[in-house]
């Protein structure tokens, strides 16, 4: 038999707190160009979503990060890889999410972007999962905290799957 699913966040609720957070970094940044670097695959509905949503000049580009061994936990060894383009050096760099988790992803591409002698580095996620921290890191801009149930949907996925879905949900037991 199929799970029912259990919506946590509608397309709705998730625009309004997408809006809400890019004002907030706009504000943040007052005016200066920001370098976003989106992590793949998960950022790519937050990402396209909030970028559009800002006013701040800013160039856009990707990593692709991976840390899993399985599906639903982390292994604590985040691998980088993919084809990064922009040039660093004294940019303000924003890195945007689909969530923080254990922290190792975010923790691991900020260390390696603060390697390349960037103006500053700041963090986004859609979804912030505080109780599953393994690292001492904390994203700069959260839309919304979790508790530690595994969801999908709007760019989070299960397997191959799910990351289409235009709300965050998990299922019901
Ligand atoms: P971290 O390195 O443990 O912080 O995990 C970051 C990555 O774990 C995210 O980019 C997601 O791909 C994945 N992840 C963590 N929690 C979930 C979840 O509840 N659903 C789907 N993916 C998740
Ligand atoms: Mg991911």
């Amino acid at each position: 038999m199929e799970k029912k699913e259990l919506v946590l966040y509608s397309r709705e609720a998730i625009a309004e707190r997408v809006g809400e957070l890019a004002k907030e970094i706009d504000a943040a940044y007052a005016g200066e160009e920001i370098l976003i670097i989106g992590l793949l695959r998960g950022c790519f509905v937050f990402c396209s979503d909030l970028v559009r949503e800002m006013k701040s000049k800013m160039e856009i580009d990707f990593m692709t990060t991976s840390s899993y061994e399985n599906n639903e936990s982390s292994s604590g060894e985040v691998k980088v890889f993919g084809d990064f383009r922009s040039e660093v050096k004294g940019r303000h760099v924003l890195i945007v999410d689909d969530i923080i988790d254990t922290g190792h992803t975010l923790q691991t591409v900020a260390e390696a972007i603060e390697k390349m002698e960037p103006a500053s580095v700041k963090t986004a996620v859609m979804l912030d999962k505080p109780s599953r921290r393994q690292v001492d890191f904390s994203a700069d801009f959260t839309g919304f905290p979790i508790d530690d149930v595994f969801i999908v949907g709007y760019g989070l996925n299960y397997g191959p799957y799910y990351r289409n879905k235009p709300y965050i949900y998990t299922y019901e037991d």
